[in-house]
């Protein structure tokens, strides 16, 4: 009888090791130790043994069974330990950072050009303004001593907006309303640069863009003189070009100037020595400056007699081409990212 319990014993732990599920051990377990094992109809037959057999059978039958309870209790401790990290690994969320592979992007070479002016005048103790990119005639044209029928309405081709009677509202041509704007609203001493978008009636071509990009100065105070317009346009080359490249001004014309000039600046690429970028001269142009003419201050409330002072104004978009060695305009505005991701 024990070597038929300690058989069935062995046998019932085989059974138990190779349930590989938590339901087949449930099954293993009613029939290893449920009313219809082995076991359990041994038990019965203890009774037909004689007194000592059936102590000694009695013990190990009860030991066995309490071994395989605990056996049943082991390996369900550990099935449940497995489905359990089965199913944390299966609601596992990656959290891991993972390197960015792709280039995120960055500022567009114009925007980038913009800030680097702003904050060079702005170290230069000027502030910074903006204006409307829609504009009334009279800020645009009229109150820079442009009249209608001046001859130099035609220096700027003008895109008109269909508003209110007919070419008095229009897309600014260049940020010089944006000085009107300033002296009209706050009162001298002025430190203003101004930046924006302006329009013109161009076909695109390599150096021209109907939207295209300028930065404007104006500064006006009691005593401004033409040496510190000379001044502030050399410091902000060397401090936009570094040391080797300086400023000339030209003699030249604009209504709302006077003297006006021409800035010039080392050709980039020859230094001043002459190439065919500045067509032998080692100069290339910049943009135009003057004196604020005294009608355009009186334009604006102001008095010239005791007010003077200095403006420029140049394209954005030319500096930046200049200073990276670009050859076209057209290339800042295709948004071929192959060409932009270079600046
Ligand atoms: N507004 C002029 C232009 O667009 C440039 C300029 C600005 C000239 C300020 C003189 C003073 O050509």
């Amino acid at each position: 009888m024990i070597d038929e319990i300690e058989r069935i014993g062995l046998e019932a732990r085989g059974r138990i090791a190779a349930a590989a599920t938590l339901d087949a051990l449930r099954a293993v377990e009613s029939e290893v130790l449920g009313k219809k094992a082995p076991l359990t109809l041994l038990r019965r037959r203890l009774g037909a043994l004689d007194p000592e057999e059936r102590r000694r059978a009695g013990q190990v039958l009860n030991e066995t069974r309490d071994a395989l309870v605990a056996t049943l209790a082991a390996h369900r401790a550990e099935l449940e330990a497995a489905a359990r990290r089965a199913r944390l690994e299966a609601e596992r969320l990656d959290l891991t950072e993972t390197l960015q592979t792709r280039s995120r992007g960055h500022l567009h070479l114009v925007t980038q050009t913009t800030d680097h002016l702003q904050d060079l005048f702005v170290g230069m103790g000027f502030t910074v303004a903006e204006g409307p990119e829609i504009e009334s005639d009279w800020h645009n044209f009229e109150a820079l001593n442009i009249p209608a029928d001046h001859p130099a309405r035609g220096m700027w081709d003008t895109l008109y907006v269909d508003v209110g009677e007919p070419e008095t509202v229009l897309l600014r041509t260049h940020t010089s309303p944006v000085q009107i704007r300033v002296m009209t609203t706050q009162p001298p001493p002025i430190y203003a640069v101004m930046p924006g978008r302006v329009y013109r009636r161009d076909t695109a071509d390599a150096s021209h863009m109907p939207v295209f990009h300028q930065i404007e100065g104006l500064a006006v105070d009691r005593g401004i003189s033409f040496a510190d317009l000379a001044g502030t346009l050399e410091a902000f080359t060397t401090a936009f070009f570094g040391g080797a490249i300086h400023s000339r001004l030209r003699p030249s014309y604009f209504p709302f100037t006077e003297p006006s000039a021409e800035y010039d600046i080392n050709c980039l690429l020859c230094e001043g020595g002459g190439c065919r970028t500045c067509g032998q001269t080692g100069w290339l142009e910049l943009g135009g400056c003057g004196m604020v003419h005294p009608e355009v201050l009186g334009n604006c409330g102001l008095d010239p007699e005791e007010w003077s002072g200095f403006a420029f104004g140049f394209g954005i978009d030319r500096l930046a081409l200049m200073k990276h060695g670009i050859d076209d305009i057209r290339e800042l505005f295709t948004n071929d990212v192959r060409f932009l991701e270079q600046f």
